[in-house]
């Protein structure tokens, strides 16, 4: 999962008694006290719509910006839109990209805060469903076209969403991703785990890696106690098993089922699913995906890799940029006209010595990092 985290954990299990209520600072003099430190606020509108699975919520954060896209994003299992993205989007960098794009954040059923349980016998919907509740909340928001971004389940439902949709479908940005169904070894090594774990064990398993879960930091403490205390956990446990009852996205590169837009994939290099995400990008189309591997999925990488990404689609005008990144963004563009080809497969890899990204096959390297 991501570093860098300034905070993992809701509102709702924050200590907040004695804290500002509009910021929640526990300082006695902080922003919302001091109009030199005071932050705009984020406009921010939560919604349910009805579909013919049920009834989905998403949190929309801006205003729509014409000729723009909306972003919006899918959360993982054991998690919800602010667990998952909360992170990434708060990041500091991430400003200056996002405040240019509305941003949709779709919970799945029964994951928003303060969700009822559903009652027992339920039928949670499959992730094609899932995918195919996104339609209602864009046309319920007047969107015509989004850039999606998911992690894990969320990334799968998007991919199915983009396959069934592709007009509507920019760009995605796909962190984690497994398209494969689980074969009958996986899932025999499923029920094995099953016996001896508990449900929370076991998506922390798919969330973590076993370095990162024996380590037991206090990020995975933190997760921990979140997933477990989680008052809605059988309804975690119904989108995990939708999860593991996923069919094959079947890509096939060159064939009929392929996505058709830019991707990124992105996966953590101690991520549990980077076989798949390996293997998810040798199926794609070479011309339109970038493949990124970052360590601990760190969100300063993964920002300016992001940044790039929408650049590439013509939506990061570098006049946008810091003074920084626009030197990098003038190198990495040079480059890309020296080369004169701007559709060939793009593998994006953290250098761990310089601490710098680079792009594309040798001697077309390109630093993007600081
Ligand atoms: C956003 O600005 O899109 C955002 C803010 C808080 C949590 C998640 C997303």
């Amino acid at each position: 999962m991501w570093r860098q985290l300034p905070s993992l954990v809701s509102s709702s299990y924050q200590a907040s008694w004695r804290s500002c209520r509009r910021c929640r600072s526990q300082r006695r003099s902080h922003c919302c006290q001091d109009r030199r430190l005071r932050r705009p606020r984020l406009l921010e509108t939560i919604h349910s719509v009805e579909t013919p699975y049920g009834s989905v919520t998403f949190t929309v954060y801006g205003t729509p910006k014409p000729k723009r896209p909306a972003i919006l994003t899918y959360h993982d299992v054991g998690l919800n839109y602010k667990s998952c993205f909360q992170p990434l989007f708060q990041f500091g960098d991430m400003q200056e990209i996002i405040q240019n794009f509305v941003r949709v954040h779709v919970d799945a059923p029964g994951m928003e805060e303060g969700a009822p349980v559903f009652p027992l016998g339920y039928q949670y919907p499959s992730l094609d469903q899932l995918a195919d509740m996104i339609p209602c909340v864009l046309q319920y928001l007047n969107f015509s076209t989004v850039i999606g971004v998911g992690v894990g389940a969320g990334a799968y439902i998007l991919s199915r969403y983009a396959l069934n949709h592709p007009d509507t479908v920019e760009g995605l940005v796909l962190i984690n991703i497994d398209p494969n169904a689980k074969g009958w070894m996986d899932w025999a090594a499923h029920k094995l785990t099953g016996l001896t774990s508990s449900i929370p064990e076991m998506i922390l398993g798919h969330l973590f890696s076993q370095e990162e879960l024996s380590g037991n930091s206090e990020l995975i403490q933190k997760y921990r106690n979140i997933i477990t205390h989680a008052p809605n956990l059988d309804n975690i446990e119904l989108y995990w098993n939708s999860y593991n009852n996923r069919r094959d996205l079947n890509f096939e590169r060159g064939g009929d089922i392929t996505l058709k837009c830019p991707v990124m994939l992105v996966v953590g290099d101690q991520a549990p699913h980077e076989d798949a995400v390996v293997e998810c990008n040798s199926k794609l189309d070479p011309t339109q995906t970038s493949f990124l591997k970052v360590s601990n999925l760190l969100l300063g990488k993964l920002t300016e890799a992001f940044k790039y990404f929408l650049q590439g689609m013509g939506y990061m005008a570098s006049s946008c940029m810091t003074r920084l990144s626009r030197s990098r963004t003038a190198s990495l563009t040079s480059a890309a006209s020296i080369d004169g080809n701007r559709s060939r497969s793009r593998t994006l890899s953290q250098s761990s010595e310089s601490g710098t990204l680079s792009s594309g096959p040798p001697g077309h390297t390109m630093e993007v990092s600081c």
